[in-house]
C-alpha cells in the first residue's frame, strides 16, 4: 500500500474533524456541505480500497454498527442527578436565599444557562476517545446507547488537544432543533410512518433505535452543560472554566451560556431568554442556575437526588386545551392564504388566546383537525399560538371539516394553490387588499421604482384612509391629500411628489420587477424585458413563450400567464402607463449580446450616469454584473474613489477599465 495513501487518510480525517469543529462547536463553517460531503466520500473510497486503515475514530466509522436486539445497562458511578424546579420568582429567590445562608455569603456568583428540551447523556472519554455513551435511566442505572451516540456529528470520536483526562465523563443534553424536527416529521409523514409531537419525543425516540442506521439519520445534535467521573488530572475551580475547557476538546456547549453575579442577574437573564425563546433555533422548557464555585457546590450538596447548588426556573405551562369555534382564512402581503382557527379563548402561557394558526390545507389534514374539534394548544414565547393535537375522544358527532375557499375572502380573485405547494394563494396581486401594502412597498423599493421617502407607515396610512386602492393611485396623489395624513407637511408632501414624479423614468427591466409577479425577482423581470423588448409583447405571451426566457420554467411562466390575465391588473397597468411612467425602448436583437459570458465588476464612483445605469446597460449587452472581484471576473471597471475591489482586481491581474475606455467600448459595441 502506497504510503501516501495513508497520509492522505489522516489528512481527510484531521481535515473532516476540523470542519466538524468548526461547525458544531464555532458555529463558525467554513466550507458548504456540498465540499464537506466530497471529503467524506473521498475518504469513504480510500478506506474502501484500504480497509486496513480503517480506524474506530474514523468520522467514516459513525454508522458502523449492527442493529443490536436491546440496549446493555450502565451503572453510573456517579448518578446523574435531576434538578429541583422553580415556577415563580419567588422560588427563586428562596432557593439563592438558602444558598446564601449555607454559604455565608451575600452575594453568589452563578453560570446560568438555557434548560434543553432533550434528554441526558453521558459520554465517557477515555484518553480522549468516546468509549460510551448512555442514557441517564433512573439516574443510577442507564441504557448503553454507544453506537447511537456516535452517529451524532455534533458528539466528537476523538477529543481535540491533548490537556484532557486520561478518563473524563462528559455530561449533557442530546436534542433535536426546530428545523430538523419539522423536516423528519415531514419524511416520517411522506414515508406514512408515526410522526412526532414534539423535539424532545423525537430526540428521545431517535437515540433509542435499535438500529444506529436510523438514528444516524435523524437531525440530533448535543449540547454540554456538566462532568460525571474524571480521574487523573485536575479541573478548573469553577463550573463556567469547566465548560470553557471542554468547548476546547471540541465539544459543544450553548453559547447561551452565562457567568452572573446575584440573584437579580438571574431574574433578568429568565426574562431575556423568554424572549428570545421563539427565535432560538431549539426548544427550551426553562433555564437553570449554578453555583459556579465547585468548592461552593461541594459544600451546599445535594437533597435527595437533586444537588442543592442548582435549580431549573421552568417557564409557564405552554400548552392547554380548549375548543375549535370556526376558521376562518386570512390573506398575508404575498397573497398567501391562511386558515385560523377561532378557540373558545383559553389562558395559557400567561396570556389569554382566542386563535391559533393552521398553517395550511396539508397541516389540517395532517393534524385531522375539525371545528369543533377539542384541541391542544401551545404557545411558545410571543410567537403564533399552534395547535399541537386533537383530542379525538372528544370530537362531537357534528364537528365539520374545513375547506379552503375558491375565492379570496378579501377581494373574490381566484384562489390558486401551485402543485407541489403547501400554501394557497389569492390571484388577486395588486388588486387586493390584504397584499396592498407589501405589493406597494416592493412597488416603491430601491431595485424597483425606487420611490424615495415612501416608507412602511407612510404606506399603511394611504392603505387605511383607502386614499390608494392599487399602485397606480401612488401618481394620481394630490398635495393636498397628502396633506392630510399624520406628520405630513407641506414640505414633505412636495418632496414625495417629486419623488414619484422622478420614478416614472425608469426601464422595462425595473417596471415589471415592481409589479410583484409571484418568483419574478430582479434578474427574471431584466430577462423577460430584454427577450420581449416591449410590455405589449410580454403580456400577449403564451405560456410556452415565456417559457424559452432564460431561467423561467413552467412554474414561473404561468404565474406570469395567470398575472396578465387578470383584469385588475390588465387595468392597474394601464393607468400607470398613463400616468406617465416610461422607459428607454429596447432594441430585441438575439444574437445581439456580445458581451455574453463577461463578468464585470464596477467600483467607484462614475461621472456620466450612475453604477446602476452602467449595470443597466452591461446587461443589456449580455454581460453578468458581480459584487465581488474573483479570479473569473473578466473585468473591472474602476470609477473615482474605488474601494479595494481595483486593489483585488490588480492583485488578480484582472483587466480595469477607468470610466473613458469604459464608455468607448459601450459606444463600440451598441454600434
Ligand atoms: S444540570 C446535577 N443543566 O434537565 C444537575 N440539566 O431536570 C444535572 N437539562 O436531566 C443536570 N438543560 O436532562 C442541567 N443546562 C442544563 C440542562 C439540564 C437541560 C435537563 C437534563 C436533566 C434535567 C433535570
Amino acid at each position: 500500500m502506497p504510503e501516501n495513501i495513508a497520509v492522505r487518510i489522516q489528512k481527510l480525517r484531521e481535515e473532516i474533524n476540523e470542519h466538524n469543529y468548526r461547525y458544531y462547536v464555532l458555529d463558525d463553517p467554513i466550507i458548504s456541505d456540498a465540499e464537506y460531503d466530497r471529503l467524506m466520500r473521498e475518504l469513504e473510497e480510500l478506506e474502501k480500497q484500504y480497509p486496513e486503515l480503517i480506524t474506530p475514530d474514523s468520522p467514516t466509522q459513525r454508522v458502523g454498527a449492527e442493529p443490536s436486539s436491546a440496549f446493555p445497562e450502565v451503572v453510573h458511578e456517579v448518578p446523574m442527578l435531576s434538578l429541583a424546579n422553580a415556577f415563580s420568582d419567588e422560588e427563586v429567590i428562596d432557593f439563592d436565599r438558602r444558598v446564601r445562608e449555607r454559604l455565608k455569603v451575600d452575594m453568589v456568583e452563578y453560570v446560568a444557562e438555557p434548560k434543553l428540551d432533550g434528554l441526558a447523556i453521558s459520554l465517557m472519554y477515555e484518553n480522549g476517545k468516546l468509549v460510551t455513551g448512555a442514557t441517564r435511566g433512573d439516574g443510577s442505572r442507564g441504557e448503553e446507547v454507544t453506537a447511537n451516540v456516535k452517529t451524532i456529528r455534533a458528539i466528537p470520536l476523538q477529543l481535540r488537544k491533548k490537556d484532557y483526562p486520561p478518563l473524563i465523563e462528559i455530561r449533557g443534553e442530546v436534542y433535536m432543533d426546530k428545523k430538523g424536527f419539522e423536516e423528519l416529521n415531514r419524511r416520517q409523514l411522506e414515508k406514512g410512518e408515526k410522526t412526532f409531537a414534539n423535539p424532545r419525543n423525537a430526540a428521545a425516540g431517535s437515540l433509542r433505535q435499535l438500529d444506529p442506521k436510523i438514528t444516524a439519520t435523524r437531525p440530533l445534535s448535543f449540547y454540554c452543560y456538566g462532568i460525571g467521573k474524571v480521574e487523573g488530572s485536575e479541573l478548573p475551580g469553577k463550573h463556567y472554566d469547566i465548560l470553557m475547557k471542554i468547548k476546547s476538546w471540541g465539544v459543544p456547549v450553548s453559547r447561551e451560556i452565562k457567568v452572573i453575579q446575584g440573584i437579580d442577574a438571574c431574574l433578568e437573564y429568565y426574562r431575556k431568554m423568554a424572549g428570545k425563546r421563539p427565535q432560538l433555533p431549539y426548544d427550551i422548557d426553562g433555564v437553570v442556575y449554578k453555583v459556579n464555585s465547585i468548592e461552593q457546590q461541594e459544600r451546599l450538596g445535594y437533597v435527595s437526588r437533586a444537588p442543592r447548588w442548582a435549580i431549573a426556573h421552568k417557564f409557564p405551562a405552554e400548552e392547554a386545551t380548549t375548543v375549535i369555534k370556526d376558521i376562518d382564512v386570512q390573506v398575508g402581503r404575498t397573497g398567501a392564504l391562511t386558515p385560523v382557527a377561532r378557540l373558545e379563548p383559553v389562558f395559557v402561557g400567561g396570556v389569554t388566546i382566542t386563535n391559533a394558526t393552521l398553517h395550511n390545507q396539508d397541516e389540517i389534514e395532517r393534524k385531522d383537525i375539525r371545528i369543533g374539534d377539542t384541541v391542544i394548544v401551545r404557545r411558545a414565547g410571543d410567537v403564533i399560538p399552534e395547535i399541537v393535537r386533537v383530542i379525538p375522544e372528544k370530537r362531537p358527532r357534528n364537528a365539520r371539516k374545513f375547506v379552503m375557499p375558491k375565492k379570496c375572502p378579501v377581494c373574490g380573485s381566484d384562489v390558486l394553490r401551485a402543485e407541489g405547494e403547501a400554501i394557497a394563494r389569492c390571484t388577486g396581486g395588486l388588486y387586493c387588499q390584504a397584499q396592498l401594502i407589501g405589493t406597494i412597498l416592493h412597488f416603491a423599493s430601491r431595485r424597483a421604482m425606487d420611490i424615495e421617502g415612501l416608507g412602511e407607515k407612510l404606506v399603511e396610512q394611504l392603505v387605511d384612509r383607502r386614499m390608494v386602492k392599487n399602485v397606480a393611485d401612488l401618481y394620481y396623489l394630490s398635495k393636498h391629500q397628502l396633506m392630510s395624513l399624520e406628520r405630513m407637511g407641506a414640505k414633505s408632501a412636495d418632496n414625495l411628489l417629486q419623488a414619484l414624479e422622478k420614478s416614472k423614468s425608469t426601464t422595462l427591466g425595473r417596471f415589471i420587477y415592481a409589479l410583484g409577479i409571484r418568483e419574478v425577482g430582479e434578474a427574471t423581470a431584466r430577462s423577460l424585458a430584454y427577450h420581449f423588448g416591449t410590455l405589449e409583447k410580454l403580456e400577449n405571451a403564451s405560456k410556452e413563450a415565456l417559457e424559452e426566457v432564460e431561467d423561467v420554467g413552467p412554474i414561473v411562466a404561468a404565474h406570469i400567464y395567470t398575472f396578465f390575465r387578470q383584469p385588475q391588473n390588465k387595468d392597474i397597468i394601464e393607468k400607470l402607463v398613463k400616468a406617465g411612467i416610461h422607459w428607454p425602448a429596447i432594441e430585441v436583437t438575439e444574437d445581439k449580446q456580445p458581451l455574453k459570458g463577461k463578468t464585470f465588476v464596477l467600483t467607484g464612483a462614475l461621472e456620466s450616469m450612475t453604477r446602476d445605469e452602467a449595470k443597466e446597460k452591461l446587461l443589456a449587452l449580455g454581460a453578468k454584473v458581480s459584487g465581488s472581484v474573483s479570479k473569473k471576473t473578466d473585468y473591472v471597471i474602476v470609477g473615482a474613489d474605488p474601494g479595494s475591489k481595483a486593489e483585488k482586481a490588480k492583485k488578480l491581474g484582472v483587466s480595469m477599465l477607468n470610466e473613458k475606455s469604459f464608455l468607448r467600448m459601450l459606444k463600440e459595441l451598441q454600434g
